[in-house]
This record gives structure tokens, C-alpha cells and sequence, in this order.
């Protein structure tokens, strides 16, 4: 695709990528209406196998149920890896670990985006790009005008994203990959510009542009809290803090918002309009809405007076409807090892800016009491990467509906590189899941005139 980003040493880098095509393992076998058909085993990098039914429906006429897709692999990909029994993740063969303690955010970004670790070079061309790409539009400045000022910024995050694509020529077309470089360093760049900018609308606050001197998250820390007349004192253990969040987040694969993505992107429409449907995807509360959720519901807690004993009990009566927000995961059947470091950063950060928050304490509490409780144990729910991190944003300053919205900048490069793995498979097929459909059977139309109402009506 001729990417500018790519160079020597990416390729001379390929071994790092460590990825194959799925080798074909043994076959499996299914019997059905008498009869026996095989079915071809497909084996990732780390063992892990896959049944390929792609031709099941063609050779038998079935086809498979899977609700929530709990057993399904909808693609190949060489981006994440993770071993949910045993509580691993890794970004292009990379433990979480290594990256936390010894990466940035936007270094991490280019190796999720570009499959290896850049040079300096390339680092810095990265960087450039970034820095070059960070404006808005000036005309985009009068959509924030649209918004009422209690709008959420998840929405105002999506619907601005969307509308950038209408500002750059290129960007749409049949497999739109010419210029990805420059569009995914404009998408990451900016995503952090328009959610800084949201925020500051909402609450009436003066737009305050980028600085070219400062890096990615000082600079998103500087469009928030600055103002016109003073600029905001960054303490690095806040952007370092801030960062860490961003690169935990970063990508986690086929995890509901990047396998929208990668949905709206096998349609071939414009790396915009697909990270708009990623956030989207992203706003609920069982997903990246959860971080927001947590800090409210210990926020309850809290102010309820209760040490959380009595949530616990709520949460495990299933007529209450409550759920331990932060908790569960639909892969980890283990610690969410980003909640590990998250955990540590959380102490880490309030012990440095002398905070004391009580929300953490009852975290601690809720966490100690459920890893202890058998409903938790039978289930294997253990905290996830939101459990903790909105108390580290609540320590940084920043308002609980801004939360997921610093989900969706740090799971910008997933998404991306999400995005460039569907266009650039020659034999990627629109995403079309099958249904099975459990409807009326053939019924007929009956004029308006013949029709009672239903006594519920
Ligand atoms: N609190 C209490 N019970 C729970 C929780 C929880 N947080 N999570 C799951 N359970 C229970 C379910 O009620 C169910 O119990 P049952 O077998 O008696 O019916 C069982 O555990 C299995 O739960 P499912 O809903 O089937 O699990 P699923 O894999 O579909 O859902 C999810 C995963 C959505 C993350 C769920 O655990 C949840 O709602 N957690 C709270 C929200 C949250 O923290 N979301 C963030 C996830 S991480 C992320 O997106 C970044």
C-alpha cells in the first residue's frame, strides 16, 4: 500500500512480528443427518486452535449459533494476543508489562499501527506527522456550537469524528488506503483535539489550541486545564500517569468497539467514519462506559455510608439487577493483568500528589471481599483494566463523562490498526453474519379495517 511509515527496518523488523497465517492443523469432524464432514483446523502463533466453518453452510446447510460470539473468531489477526485462563496480553508479541514500564503512548501506537518497534527515525517522523496533523479544521470549531452544553462527549467525540472525514479529500473510496499514513496520524492527533475541545464547550470554557512544543499527553493535558491567561503546571507523574492509561488501553482485540470497527471498515467506508462507530460501540457501560460506572457506583457506596458489604449482597441477588461495575471480564477468566499495573500506578500517582481518596478505599474493599466470595470465585470474576483507572483520572482532575472518552483516545490505534488489517487482506468480504430466525411462520397482510386490538393495547 505503499505506506510513507513503513521502511527498511520494518521489514528487516518482520521476525519481531513473530505471525503466520494460521497453519492448517488436523482435521475435525462432524457428523450430521448421517453423515460425516471435515472440517479444516486452523492454529495461531500461540497453539491456539480454531474449527474453520467458512464452507459449513455450503457443504451441509447449517449453520452455527453462537449469541454474543463467545466461541467465535470472526478473523485472523496478528495485533493482540490474549491467554484469558492465564491473565496475558501482548501487543505484537509484546508483553503489557514490558510496555508499561518501559514505553510511551505513542510509541506503543506505532507498534500496534506499523506490526514493529520504530527506530528513531521513524519515531520521529511518526511524532512530526502527529504534531502536523493536530489542528482541527477552523470550520470544524463551529460543529461544537451545535451541542448543548450537557451533551455527553462520547457523543460529541463520535459525531466529530465523523464530520472530519468530510474535511479531507482522499479519504473515501474503494479500499481507501492511499494516504493512510498521514489520515491515521490525523485520526489519533486529533481524536485528543476534539475530545479536549468537547470538554472545554461543556463547560463554557475558552478553546485553548495544541502547543507544538509539548508531546501527545502533556499537550491533551494542557487543551483541558489551560487557560487563555495561564498555562496548566504539568507534573510529569500526571502525564506519565495519563500516558500509562492511554498505552493500557491501546488495543485488546476483538473486544466490541474494534470488532465494530472492523465490521463498518469490511464495507470499505473511510477510517472516520469507522472510528466513529468504535466509539460508539464504545460509549456503552458494559464496555468503555464501565470506567464511568465504577466511579459512580463507589461514589454511592460512599455516599451511602456503607463500607461495601452491602452492595456485595445487593450485587449477588439477582432481583437487584446491580453488577460489580470494573469486574468480569468476557476473556480474562483471571486478573486482568492492565488492571495489575493500573492497580499499582493508582497508589502510585495518589501517594505523589498527596491524595487521599476514599473511593480507593472502598475499591480495595469491594476488590479483597469479592475475590474471597464464592459467587465471584465460581464465576472467576476478577477486576478488569476499569476498576481502578477512574480513580487515577479522578486524582488527575478529570470529570467522570470525560472517562470513556480517554478510553477511546488510547484504543485509537488498535482501532487503526484494526482498520488497515480488513484493507489490506486482498481477500477481506463485508462482515454479513448469518441469523436463525425464530418468527411467525408465513403469515398474511390483513386490511387495517378486519384487525382488533390486542386487550393490552
Ligand atoms: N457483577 C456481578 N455478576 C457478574 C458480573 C459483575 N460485574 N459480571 C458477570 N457476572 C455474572 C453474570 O450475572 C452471570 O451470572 P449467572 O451465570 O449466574 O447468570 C455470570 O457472571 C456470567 O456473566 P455474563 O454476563 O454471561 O458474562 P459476559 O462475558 O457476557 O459479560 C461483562 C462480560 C460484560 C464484562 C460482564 O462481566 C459485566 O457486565 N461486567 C461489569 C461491566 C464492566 O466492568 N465492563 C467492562 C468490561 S472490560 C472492557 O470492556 C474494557
Amino acid at each position: 500500500m505503499g505506506s510513507q511509515l513503513f521502511s527498511e527496518s520494518e521489514k528487516n523488523n518482520q521476525h519481531q512480528m513473530n505471525c503466520n497465517n494460521g497453519n492448517v492443523g488436523p482435521e475435525a469432524k462432524l457428523e450430521l443427518d448421517g453423515k460425516t464432514f471435515t472440517l479444516p483446523v486452523v492454529v495461531g502463533t500461540e497453539g491456539e486452535r480454531a474449527i474453520s466453518i467458512a464452507s459449513l453452510r455450503e457443504t451441509t446447510g447449517y449453520i452455527t449459533l453462537d449469541e454474543g460470539y463467545a466461541s467465535t473468531g470472526s478473523c485472523k489477526s496478528s495485533i493482540s494476543y490474549i491467554d484469558g485462563e492465564n491473565g496475558i496480553l501482548r501487543y505484537r508479541g509484546i508483553p503489557i508489562e514490558e510496555l508499561a514500564e518501559k514505553s510511551t503512548f505513542i510509541e506503543t501506537a506505532y507498534l500496534i499501527i506499523y506490526g514493529h518497534l520504530p527506530t528513531r527515525r521513524e519515531l520521529r517522523r511518526f511524532s512530526d506527522l502527529l504534531t502536523e496533523n493536530q489542528n482541527l479544521h477552523e470550520d470544524m470549531k463551529y460543529h461544537f456550537e451545535g451541542f448543548p452544553s450537557t451533551a455527553h462527549p462520547m457523543a460529541i467525540l463520535s459525531a466529530m469524528i465523523n464530520a472530519s472525514s468530510c474535511f479531507y479529500a482522499g479519504l473515501n473510496g474503494p479500499r481507501n488506503v492511499e494516504r493512510f499514513d498521514v489520515h491515521a496520524a490525523r485520526l489519533i492527533s486529533q481524536v485528543r483535539t476534539i475530545a479536549a475541545f468537547s470538554y472545554r464547550k461543556s463547560r463554557g470554557l475558552p478553546i485553548i489550541y495544541p502547543k507544538k512544543a509539548y508531546k501527545y499527553t502533556a499537550n491533551f493535558l494542557h487543551m483541558m486545564f489551560s487557560d487563555p491567561y495561564e498555562d496548566y503546571d504539568l507534573k510529569p507523574e500526571v502525564v506519565r500517569a495519563l500516558d500509562l492509561l492511554f498505552l493500557l488501553h491501546a488495543d485488546h482485540e476483538q473486544n466490541c468497539s474494534t470488532a465494530t470497527v472492523r465490521m463498518v471498515a469490511s464495507t470499505q467506508a473511510n477510517l472516520f467514519a469507522c472510528a466513529s462507530a468504535g466509539v460508539c460501540a464504545l460509549w456503552g457501560p458494559l464496555h468503555g462506559g464501565a470506567n464511568q460506572a465504577v466511579v459512580e457506583m463507589l461514589d454511592e457506596i460512599y455516599r451511602s455510608g456503607d463500607d461495601g458489604t452491602k452492595f456485595i449482597a445487593a450485587v449477588k441477588d439477582k432481583k437487584s439487577g446491580r453488577r460489580l461495575m470494573g469486574f468480569g471480564h468476557r476473556v480474562y477468566r483471571n486478573y486482568d493483568p492492565r488492571a495489575k499495573i493500573i492497580k499499582r500506578a493508582c497508589d502510585d500517582v495518589l501517594a505523589k500528589l498527596n491524595i487521599s481518596d476514599p473511593l480507593l478505599d472502598i475499591a480495595k474493599r469491594l476488590e479483597e471481599v469479592a475475590l474471597n466470595d464464592s459467587y465471584f470465585i465460581e464465576r472467576k470474576l476478577y477486576p478488569n483494566v476499569d476498576f481502578y483507572s477512574g480513580i487515577i483520572m479522578r486524582a488527575i482532575g478529570l470529570p467522570v463523562e470525560m472517562f470513556p472518552v480517554i478510553f477511546a483516545i488510547g484504543r485509537m490505534p488498535g482501532w487503526i490498526a484494526n482498520f488497515k488489517e480488513v484493507m489490506d487482506d486482498p481477500k477481506s468480504r463485508i462482515y454479513r453474519p448469518r441469523q436463525l430466525y425464530v418468527g411467525p411462520s408465513l403469515q398474511h397482510y390483513v386490511p387495517i379495517d378486519k384487525r382488533s386490538d390486542s386487550p393490552a393495547a
